[in-house]
């Protein structure tokens, strides 16, 4: 392996917002660039819950898709209070839902109709036990006495861990970590749990989103932390340890909706992730543990095939739009206008 080229297997992204109508058919192209295959986030209006939703999203997605492409979009299903364990394990077993994903209710965005006590899911939770369908949680308490900044710790102490607890057996994928505590956590427990690491966590810390001033495009949930925790996410991520694996949480919102007095949280990563995950491993010099991260521990959790087909990364510096267009609207990517050091080259592989 030349230093400055890095072929690699191909990676998938295994937590992504694709959004829906418009916005789905602006950002889609953009991850079936990157990755072969994607965990969508189920976060729509309405959520996808049932089997047919989950069915139609799947077509849509599909639909979107540029000609040619192989990507595979797998579904989720949002958990609600009034989740049935029959209609999730009917979507699990006919291969449309490849994963639950658990939003505590009010947590981010579009979770107004998630879960508000894990009590009332007892039932599901027992049925994805038994049936081995992965749990995909955000994990953050809500509750306003807890600061913004403490949401992801007080969460494993107060639900996860009792979770865990409840159902020895269930595969869980903590999602989107960014705290010591949270790799710490997971390192720590058994095969069956696991974390996402996004690239902006791995790249920015809290002061990111008040340099100089208020900077709504750092603003995503959750937050990012100190700079501490950031280390010990690009500790976890370029370790080679298998429960760590490549989730981007790219999250579009328009820049109209990112700059206004309540600001979404998301930060829209997709369009160069590999290359902001490629800087990070290179920076740290683990160039050889990418694949690991971004193509292999992924699939082996969610018990799928590794990719074929292969990707090449070579270190030719990229830089990144400002902007991008979507419609009458505009986007704005991470890292804009920034040049990043490796870059993907431009067979991807929906040409292989
Ligand atoms: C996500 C979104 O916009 O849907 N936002 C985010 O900040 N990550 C939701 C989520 O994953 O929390
Ligand atoms: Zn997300």
């Amino acid at each position: 392996m030349s230093e400055e080229r890095l072929i690699l297997r191909c990676p998938d992204d295994w937590h992504v917002h694709l959004r829906d109508d418009d916005m789905l058919a602006a950002v889609v192209k953009y991850t079936a660039h990157q990755f072969r295959r994607a965990i969508v986030m189920p976060n729509l209006k309405p959520p996808v819950t049932t089997v047919q939703q989950g069915l139609d999203y799947r077509q849509r997605i599909l639909s979107a898709l540029p000609a040619g492409s192989a990507f595979e979009p797998l579904i989720t299903a949002y958990l609600t209070d009034a989740s049935k364990a029959d209609e999730i394990a009917r979507g699990f077993e006919a291969g449309v839902f490849a994963a639950c994903k658990l939003y505590p209710a009010n947590a981010t965005t579009n979770s107004d109709q998630g879960v508000t006590s894990i009590a009332l899911i007892h039932d599901v939770l027992e049925t994805m036990q038994r049936i081995d369908m992965p749990l995909l949680i955000h994990g953050e308490v809500t509750s306003s006495e807890v600061d913004v900044f403490d949401r992801e710790a007080v969460f494993i102490d107060t639900v996860l861990m009792p979770l865990l607890a409840n159902f020895p057996e269930l595969r869980v994928v903590l999602e989107h970590i960014t705290t010591q505590d949270a790799v710490d956590f997971v390192a720590a427990q058994s095969g069956n749990v696991a974390a996402t690491i996004t690239p902006h966590h791995l790249e920015i810390n809290r002061n990111a989103m008040f340099e100089g001033g208020m900077r709504p495009h750092m603003y995503c949930l959750p937050t990012a932390k100190r700079e501490g925790h950031r280390l010990a996410l690009r500790a976890a991520a370029t370790s080679g340890n298998p429960k760590f694996f490549l989730g981007t949480d790219s999250a579009p919102h328009t820049l109209q909706a990112k700059e206004s007095d309540c600001g979404c949280a998301g930060i829209f990563n997709a369009p160069y992730a590999l290359e902001a995950y490629a800087k990070v491993f290179d920076e740290e010099q683990a160039m050889h543990r990418l694949e690991g991260f971004a193509s292999e521990f992924g699939p082996a959790f969610y018990r799928l095939p590794l990719n074929e087909a292969t990707i090449v990364l070579e270190r030719r510096p990229v830089q990144v739009p400002a902007t991008l267009r979507l419609g009458n609207a505009e986007l704005r990517p991470f890292h804009a206008g920034a040049t990043l050091p490796w870059r993907l080259m431009d067979d991807a592989p929906t040409t292989r």
